[in-house]
C-alpha cells in the first residue's frame, strides 16, 4: 500500500495554499511514480462549525493511523469569540498533545534570490541553511506548579521549569539524527549558568553524544549568547537544539534571518511508528491570515516546503525533497514572487496558483 497522508487545510488560506500542495503531491505520482493515498479531513473553525468542535474524535484517530499529517493554518477573527475550549488552535494543540510531538523542527534557509530581503546584510544570510530543534512537549510551559497566588499582600505568578532525563534525550537523539543527515555539528542552547534544568540538558546531551553519537560535532552555548550568535553570524551553525522557551525565542528570531513568513516550514517529531518512521506533523509557520485570505495573494511556498520536509522526514525521500526545494529555489531565482515577497513597487504580484505554476514549471524542469 502506498504511504499515506492526511491533509488538514483548516482556515483562511489554509486551504488556498494546500490547494497548491495537493498539485505538487500530483506532480510526483505523475512524474516520479511516488504515490501516496491522500485523505482530507477538517481543523480548526473549519471543523467548528461543521462538528462544533475544532478536531473531532474521528479525525484524531485518522492522524494516528497515516504516515504523516500535512495542516494548514486554523483560526481567524469568526471565532475569536468562542469558548477556550472549542477555539480553533485546541484542534493543534490536540494533534500536538495526543501524538506526543516532542520535536519541533524549524529550518531557518536562505534562498539566495531573497538575501535582500532579509533583516541582516546579504553576506550574513546568503545561501543559510540552519535547522532549529525546539523541545515542544515539556519545559516551563508545561511544569507543576504553576498558578497565580496570593502570598501576604501580593499576588504571584508562578511556571515551573522541569525536564526529566528521558525528555532531554529523545529530542536530543532527533537533533543528532538530523545532524547525521546534514552537516555532522550539533550545538546546544541552554542556561547551565543559572538554571538546575540547564544543567542537567548540558549533562545529558553531552553523554548521548558520547556513547551513541561520537561522530557528532557537539558543542554547548548559553542561550543569551546563543542568541547574539545567531544574529551575528548564523552560518556558523548547523543544528541547534534547545529547551520549549529558548526554542520559542530563538527559533522565532532565526525566522526573520530568511525574510518573508511566508516563506517558513517546519515539523513536529514524536516517537519511532511500527515502520521506524516517526510520528509525524508538518506546517506552515504561519497562521490563517485573515487579512489576505479568500483573496489568492497567500505565498504556497511554506506549505510547499512543509511538504518537502515530509519527503524528507516521513517517506525518506531525500533526493525528492532536494528536487522540490530546488524548484522553489529555481523559481524564486526566475523572479516568481508574491506580494510578500516583493516590496511596494515591485510590479504585479503572483496570484497564489501563479506561484504554483512557477514551482511545478521549474519541477518540469528538473
Ligand atoms: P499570520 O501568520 O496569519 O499573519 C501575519 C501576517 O503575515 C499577515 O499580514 C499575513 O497576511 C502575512 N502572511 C502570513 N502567511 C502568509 C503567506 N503564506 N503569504 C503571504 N502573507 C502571509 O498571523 P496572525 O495575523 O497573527 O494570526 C492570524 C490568525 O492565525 C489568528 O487567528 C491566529 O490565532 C492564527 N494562527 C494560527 C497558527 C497556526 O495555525 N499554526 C499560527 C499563528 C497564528
Ligand atoms: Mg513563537
Amino acid at each position: 500500500t502506498p504511504p499515506s497522508i492526511l491533509i488538514l487545510p483548516g482556515d483562511g488560506i489554509g486551504p488556498e495554499v494546500m490547494a497548491e500542495v495537493r498539485r505538487v503531491i500530483d506532480w510526483f505520482g505523475a512524474n516520479r511514480s511516488l504515490n501516496f493515498e491522500v485523505i482530507e479531513d477538517l481543523v480548526g473553525g473549519a471543523a467548528y462549525d461543521e462538528h462544533g468542535t475544532p478536531l473531532t474524535d474521528d479525525t484524531m484517530a485518522k492522524a494516528q493511523a497515516v504516515d504523516a499529517v500535512l495542516l494548514g493554518a486554523v483560526g481567524g477573527p469568526k471565532y475569536d469569540d468562542l469558548d477556550f475550549s472549542v477555539k480553533p488552535e485546541r484542534g493543534l494543540l490536540r494533534l500536538r498533545k495526543e501524538m506526543d510531538l516532542f520535536s519541533n523542527l524549524r529550518p531557518a534557509q536562505c534562498f539566495d534570490a531573497l538575501a535582500d530581503f532579509s533583516s541582516l546584510k546579504r553576506d550574513v544570510v546568503a545561501g543559510l541553511d540552519i535547522m532549529i530543534v525546539r523541545e515542544l512537549t515539556s519545559g516551563i510551559y508545561f511544569g507543576e506548579p504553576r498558578g497565580i497566588i496570593e502570598e501576604g499582600n501580593e499576588r504571584v505568578g508562578i511556571n515551573t521549569q522541569r525536564y526529566t532525563t528521558s525528555e532531554i534525550v529523545r529530542v536530543a537523539r532527533s537533533a543528532f539524527e538530523l545532524a547525521r543527515r546534514r552537516d555532522g555539528k550539533v550545538c546546544s542552547m541552554e542556561k547551565a549558568n543559572v538554571m538546575e534544568s540547564g544543567i542537567l540538558w548540558r549533562e545529558e546531551v553531552q553523554k548521548l553524544r558520547d556513547e551513541e553519537y561520537p561522530d557528532i560535532e557537539l558543542s554547548h552555548m548559553y542561550a543569551d549568547a546563543g542568541a547574539m550568535q545567531l544574529v551575528r553570524w548564523p552560518k556558523q551553525f548547523d543544528v541547534i537544539v534547545t529547551d520549549n522557551l529558548f526554542g520559542d525565542l530563538l527559533s522565532d528570531a532565526a525566522a526573520m534571518l530568511t525574510g518573508s513568513l511566508g516563506m517558513l516550514p517546519s515539523a513536529s517529531l514524536g516517537a519511532p511508528m511500527e515502520n521506524g518512521m516517526p510520528k509525524a506533523l508538518y506546517e506552515p509557520v504561519h497562521g490563517s491570515a485573515p487579512d489576505i485570505a479568500g483573496q489568492g495573494k497567500a505565498n504556497p511556498i511554506a506549505c510547499i516546503l512543509s511538504f518537502a520536509m515530509a519527503l524528507r522526514y516521513s517517506f525518506d525521500q531525500g533526493e525528492e525533497a532536494d528536487r522540490l526545494e530546488k524548484a522553489v529555489e529555481n523559481a524564486l531565482a526566475d523572479g516568481a514572487r508574491t506580494g510578500d515577497l516583493m516590496g511596494p513597487d515591485g510590479g504585479t504580484p503572483l496570484s497564489t496558483s501563479g506561484m504554483g505554476d512557477a514551482i511545478l514549471k521549474a519541477l518540469d524542469e528538473t
